[in-house]
């Protein structure tokens, strides 16, 4: 069965669909069989690894959760790896699933299709709404970026209870991969004190807060626009800081 592993923080422009991007990218060059999930209706994910998700197709995980199609019927194999995109329809799960048992949607709906890949990765939208909860639910661990100032980590506390409401009642076995600080700028003070600051935060939360720290680079929104593997950015400090990102998750068996 694959580790699959949800990136989120309900904090906008965090890193979330950078860091999902980039660690898929990089076990794609490992070999690993890596599924991406777009769980997010702004649909950047889909985007980034050039997945169709225009509005009219009919084959998004919206399709898959509402039952029209199996999850099988949306993967999209794309140059970088296999993605099942979102779209804005994705919102309407919030509205047209109010009933018991809601939460397990996107768990059942993958089950049939994970026996084929190593690595499952999912990015959530900027919200702790049911979507969120639904890819909690379905994933072994959360990795949450963080940007460096002190309202990013204030955010961790409501973050990181969801998780525990989720662990309560309807995925025991899910915990958090780790606090990971994005768009670091080393030269700066404030963020210095924020790498301080989010010690006592993990320590609090009881969460771990990752050795990778990811440098502030322009390249990674480069290449996302883009739409290239940013791991041939070979020279670039960010894009060496995932890499190190994706030794650590993998020493410390997320990924
Ligand atoms: N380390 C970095 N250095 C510079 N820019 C970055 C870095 N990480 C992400 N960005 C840029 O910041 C913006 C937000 O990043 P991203 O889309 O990954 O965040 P997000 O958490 O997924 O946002 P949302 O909550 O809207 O889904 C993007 O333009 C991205 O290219
Ligand atoms: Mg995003």
């Amino acid at each position: 069965m694959p580790k699959i592993l949800c990136v989120s923080n309900q904090k906008g422009g965090v890193g979330k669909t950078t860091t999902t991007n980039a660690l898929a990218m990089g076990l794609r060059r490992l070999g690993r069989r890596v599924l991406c999930v777009d769980f997010d209706p702004q649909g950047d994910l889909s985007f980034g690894l050039r997945a169709d998700n225009r509005v009219e197709m009919q084959n998004s995980i919206y399709h898959a959760l509402k039952g029209e199609l199996l999850a099988v019927q949306t993967i999209q194999h794309t140059p970088f790896c296999d993605v099942i995109p979102a779209n804005m329809l994705l919102s309407g799960i919030e509205m047209e699933f109010t009933g018991k048992g809601r939460e397990f949607l996107l768990r059942d709906c993958l089950r049939p299709v994970l026996n084929q890949y190593d690595n499952v990765l999912i990015d959530s939208p900027p919200a702790l709404g049911i979507l969120t909860v639904n890819a909690f639910t379905a994933s072994d661990s959360v990795l949450m970026p963080v940007l460096p100032d002190i309202f990013s980590l204030q955010g961790l506390v409501q973050l990181s209870g969801t998780l525990e409401e989720v662990r309560r009642k309807s995925n025991p076995k899910v915990r958090a991969a780790g606090i990971l600080i994005t768009r670091f700028v080393a030269r700066e003070r404030a963020s210095r004190v924020v790498r301080e600051a989010s010690e006592d935060i993990a320590k609090q939360l009881g969460i771990p807060l990752l050795e990778t720290t990811v440098r502030n680079s322009s390249v990674l929104t480069t290449a996302q626009i883009n739409r290239v593997d940013l791991n041939t950015f070979t020279r670039n400090k960010a894009v060496q800081d995932y890499k190190n990102l994706l030794d650590e998750l993998i020493r410390r068996e997320v990924l």
